[in-house]
């Protein structure tokens, strides 16, 4: 038996002032993705904006329904239009910011399992690394990779016999 540890590192700031123009461009088209989210029942708007290698940004909101499962997150709304549409593309980064009673929450929002799993497959198709920037009112986290999010998470290799 061995005892195996798994360790991610991130980087945490007090509010956008410190990051890249870059970045808190992205953060501003996340804020602006929000304000599409069709969330009628949860009144938590979510945005998400990816950012591809050309300059492009694409943005997502999400997108509920009356049938609960039915809905989408922004990510996943992001993640799909992106491939569906830009699938020569490469996605650099992706922002992803929530609204809370029209307000911007305080915490960064992390994406969910399953927008975790969507964008750990986006990452291995490229075969290049999609930054992570989670923007709150009073902190900001950025990871290197989608991969940090969910170690040991079920990728293609698993399927192999
Ligand atoms: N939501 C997202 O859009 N992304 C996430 O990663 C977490 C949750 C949405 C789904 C639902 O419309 C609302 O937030 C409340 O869960």
């Amino acid at each position: 038996m061995k005892k195996r540890e798994l360790s991610i590192s991130y980087l945490e700031y007090k509010g956008t002032d410190e990051l890249s123009e870059a970045d808190r461009h992205l953060v501003e088209e996340a804020k602006t993705a929000a304000a599409g989210a069709y969330a009628p029942y949860s009144h938590f708007m979510v945005g998400a904006a990816i950012e591809l290698d050309e300059g492009t940004v694409v943005r997502g909101a999400n997108v509920e329904n009356a049938a609960f499962p039915s809905g989408s997150c922004a990510e996943k709304t992001a993640l799909s239009y992106t491939v569906a549409n830009f699938s020569d593309k490469k996605a650099k980064a992706i922002a992803i910011v929530a609204f809370s009673e029209g307000e911007l929450t305080d915490d960064p929002v992390p994406p969910c399992g399953n927008c975790r799993q969507m964008l750990i497959e986006e990452e291995q198709r490229l075969g290049s690394p999609i930054r992570v920037i989670l923007a709150g009112k009073t902190d900001v986290i950025i990871l290197d990779n989608c991969q940090s999010l969910m170690p040991l998470s079920f990728t293609r290799t698993n399927l192999r016999k």
